[in-house]
C-alpha cells in the first residue's frame, strides 16, 4: 500500500527520496509524487503511475537539504495526479504525506468548508493538512504543536511527513496504527514506512510508536507524545542485509523467494529445535508454560495467504497437540462480536506485521482477555509490537506481493507452536515427536530437489495451459489448505479465475464446471486419504477434465489417471504442505511470466494492505 520516504541532511535529496520510492514499489501503489522547498516555497510534483514517470517530471529539479516522497494506494478518490501525495494546505506554507485513513474526515472536512476551505483533491489527506494550517492560524503555534493539537481531534490510523515553507530545516512525522521509522545517519536523517529506502545509507533505525511526534533535522531528533510528553528516542540496529531486497541474479522477486524457501525455513527452526529432537523451544511459549497446560481453545486469525497458513496450522495442532482450533478471517472475527475466553490463546498470523484487519482483530481479543500471540515476518512491525509475545518467521524480507516464503515459514512456526503443545503434556502420545522433529530438520533439503526436479516439467505444463480461462485446485485434509493457497497464488498473479475445494466437496457443485477446457491440480500425497483423492481424480477424468496431479516420487496408480504428474519429494503427512505448496507456487509463477503479467507487482494489489 502506501509508502514514505524522506531525507534531510546534505545529500542528494532527490535522489535518495526517488531511489527510496522505487524501493517501495513492491507495496503496491497507483500514483507518487515528492515535496520540496526551493526559494522559500514549497514545490510539489506528482504522477499517476509507476515512479519512472514522476522521474521524468523531477529531471531538471535541484533539490537541496530536504525532501519526502509518497507511492499512493488509491483509498479516497480516483488514482489519478490530483490525488496523489504530497498534498498542500490551503494556504500553500505545509504539505503532507500520509499512509492510513483518516476515518473522521468527512467531518472535519465539513467544519473547515464552513470555515472558508476550499479543496483540490478528494482525500481525506488535504483535509488533514487544512486542519493543520486551521489549527496553526488560529492557536498561532508552531508546526510540531500545531500537529499535536490536529492530530488529537483524528480517528483513524496515520503515519505522516509534513514540511513547513518557513523552515526547511526539518521534517515533522507522526505516527498511529501505521509505521513510520527513522533512519538515523551521520549529519542526515532518513524517514520511511520500511526500512528498504534508507538501508544502504543506515541500518540504526527508531521506530515511532502510536501517538508519537518526532522533529527530524539534519543533526537531531526530538520526540514527544501527542500529550506533549517527551520520549527519549531508543536507537535499534537492523538485521537486514542490503542483497535482502534486491534481486540478485533472479529475474523476479517472487522466483527468488521460492527459490529461497528452503534457506528461509533453516532461519525459521534456527535455534528452536534440541539437539536430541526432543524439544521445541519458542521462548514466547515457555514464558508462559502455566497457561499453555490449561489452554482450552487457539484461535488463529489472518487474512489471505496467512489465513492459509493458519488453516494448515488448524490440522496440525489439533492433529499433533490435539487442541481444539478455529481459524477465522481477521476481518470477519472483529465484526460479529466473537466468545472469547481468558483460557483462549488466540494466533494472529501476518507475514508484514501491518494487516489493519489482523491487527484490529488482535487487538479485540486483547480487550476480551485472550492470551494474544503474534506470527510475523516483519521484526517490530504494528501486530509483533502489539502482540506483545510471539515468534518470528525469519524468512528474511519478502518483496513479491504474492507470499510464498512467508507461507512455508509460517507454517513451519505453526508446526513448532504443535509440537511444542505437544510434548507439553504428550496430547497425543501416537504421533512419534523425535521422528517428526528429525525429519522437519531435514526438510529444507527435500524442498530444495523438489524445486530443482519440478521446475522444467512445470514448465512445459504451463505452455499447455497458460490460455486457460478457470483452474479448480482439490486436496484433502492438509492439502486442502495448500489447493486454497495454490488458486490464491494463480488468481493474484495470472488473472486467471481459480477455486481451491476440498476434493471430496467437488463433487456437491464445482464438478458441473468440469469439461475438456478445464484443468484440474490435485494434491495426491497423503497415504490416509490417496484410495479417495484417486476416486476424485476419476471423477474428473470421466468428464473428459484434464488433470494434473501433485505425487510423492513413484507414485504408480495416479500417473495412469492423470493427464500430467509432477513428483515431489515424500515426507510426514503433517510436513507436507512445506512441500505439496512448491508445484504450485511455480505452476502460478511459469503461467503469469507467459501471459505477461508483472509477478511482483500484481494490479490492484498491495503487500502490506493498511486500511481495513
Ligand atoms: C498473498 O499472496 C497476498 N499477498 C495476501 O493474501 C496476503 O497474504 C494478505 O494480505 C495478508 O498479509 P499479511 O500476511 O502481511 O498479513
Amino acid at each position: 500500500m502506501c509508502g514514505i520516504v524522506g531525507y534531510i541532511g546534505p545529500g542528494d535529496a532527490k535522489s535518495i527520496v526517488i531511489s527510496g520510492l522505487k524501493r517501495l514499489e513492491y507495496r503496491g501503489y497507483d500514483s507518487s509524487g515528492i515535496a520540496f522547498i526551493d526559494d522559500d516555497s514549497i514545490i510539489i510534483k506528482k504522477k499517476s503511475g509507476k515512479v519512472s514517470s514522476l522521474d521524468s517530471v523531477v529531471k531538471k529539479d535541484k533539490i537541496e537539504g530536504l525532501c519526502i516522497g509518497h507511492t499512493r494506494w488509491a483509498t479516497h478518490g480516483l488514482p489519478n495526479d490530483l490525488n496523489a501525495h504530497p498534498h498542500f494546505s490551503m494556504n500553500k506554507n505545509l504539505a503532507v504525506i500520509h499512509n492510513g485513513v483518516i476515518e473522521n474526515y468527512l467531518t472535519i472536512k465539513e467544519g473547515l468548508v464552513n470555515r472558508g476551505y476550499k479543496f483540490v483533491s478528494e482525500t481525506d489527506t488535504e483535509v488533514l493538512i487544512n486542519l493543520i494550517q486551521d489549527v496553526q492560524t488560529n492557536e498561532k503555534t508552531g508546526l510540531f504543536k500545531s500537529i499535536q493539537l490536529a492530530l488529537s481531534q483524528v480517528v483513524g490510523a496515520y503515519s505522516i511527513a509534513v514540511i513547513d515553507k518557513k523552515n526547511s530545516e526539518k521534517i515533522v512525522v507522526a505516527k498511529k496504527g501505521s509505521p513510520l521509522i527513522i533512519g538515523v545517519g551521520n549529519n542526515e536523517n532518513f524517514i520511511a514506512s520500511d526500512p528498504a529506502p534508507f538501508l544502504n545509507y543506515t541500518k540504526n533505525v527508531i521506530y515511532l510508536k502510536d501517538n508519537e511526534i518526532a522533529e527530524v533535522s539534519a543533526s537531531e531528533i526530538k520526540i514527544k507524545n501527542i500529550k506533549n510528553k517527551s520520549k527519549r528516542p531508543y536507537i535499534e540496529k537492523l538485521n537486514i542485509e542490503l542483497e535482502a531486497i534486491e534481486k540478485g541474479n533472479y529475474e523476479t522477486f517472487m522466483l527468488k523467494e521460492i527459490y529461497e524457501q528452503p534457506k528461509a525455513i533453516v532461519e525459521t527452526l534456527r535455534g528452536r529445535i534440541s539437539s536430541d529432537f526432543k524439544r521445541t523451544r519458542l521462548r514466547g511459549l515457555n514464558e508462559n508454560i502455566d497457561f499453555l497446560k490449561n489452554v482450552k481453545k487457539i484461535i488463529i486469525i489472518a487474512c489471505g495467504t496467512s489465513w492459509h497458513a493458519g488453516l494448515v496450522g488448524e490440522y496440525l495442532i489439533e492433529g499433533i497437540a490435539r487442541i481444539p482450533v478455529e481459524v477465522e478471517y481477521a476481518s470477519e472475527f472483529l465484526y460479529r462480536d466473537p466468545l472469547i475466553s481468558t483460557n483462549d490463546m488466540v494466533i494472529a498470523i501476518s507475514q508484514s506485521g501491518e494487516t489493519a484487519d489482523t491487527l484490529s482483530a488482535l487487538k479485540l481479543a486483547k480487550q476480551r482477555g485472550a492470551f494474544v500471540y503474534g506470527i510475523c515476518n516483519v521484526v517490530g512491525s504494528s501486530i509483533a509490537r502489539s502482540a506483545g509475545v510471539g515468534t518470528y518467521t525469519h524468512a528474511g524480507p519478502e518483496i513479491g506481493v504474492a507470499s510464498t516464503k512467508s507461507f512455508t515459514s509460517q507454517v513451519t512456526v505453526l508446526i513448532l507452536i504443535a509440537l511444542y503443545l505437544n510434548t507439553l503434556k504428550e496430547r497425543n502420545s501416537s504421533i512419534k515427536i523425535t521422528e517428526l522433529t528429525k525429519e522437519l530438520v531435514q526438510i529444507s533439503d527435500k524442498m530444495s530437489r523438489t524445486i530443482d526436479d519440478i521446475n522444467d516439467k512445470i514448465i512445459k505444463i504451463s505452455e499447455l495451459y497458460k490460455d486457460a480461462k478457470n483452474f479448480l485446485y482439490l486436496g484433502r485434509g492438509i492439502s486442502f489448505p495448500v489447493a486454497l493457497e495454490g488458486a490464491l497464488k494463480l488468481k493474484e498473479i495470472s488473472y486467471i479465475h481459480a477455486e481451491g475445494y476440498p476434493a471430496a466437496e467437488m463433487k456437491h457443485g464445482p464438478i458441473a464446471l468440469i469439461d475438456k477446457n478445464m484443468p484440474t491440480v490435485i494434491i495426491a500425497t497423503n497415504k490416509s486419504n490417496y484410495e479417495k483423492v484417486l476416486i476424485n481424480a476419476e471423477e474428473i477424468k470421466a468428464r473428459s477434465g484434464k488433470l494434473i496431479a501433485i505425487v510423492n516420487k513413484n507414485d504408480k496408480q495416479m500417473s495412469k489417471i492423470a493427464d500430467h504428474v509432477i513428483e515431489i519429494a515424500e515426507t510426514n503427512n503433517f510436513l507436507s504442505p512445506l512441500i505439496t505448496t512448491l508445484p504450485l507456487q511455480l505452476l502460478s509463477y511459469h503461467i503469469a511470466k507467459m501471459r505477461g503479467c508483472n509477478v511482483d507487482q500484481p494490479r490492484n494489489l498491495a503487500k502490506s494492505v493498511t486500511v481495513e
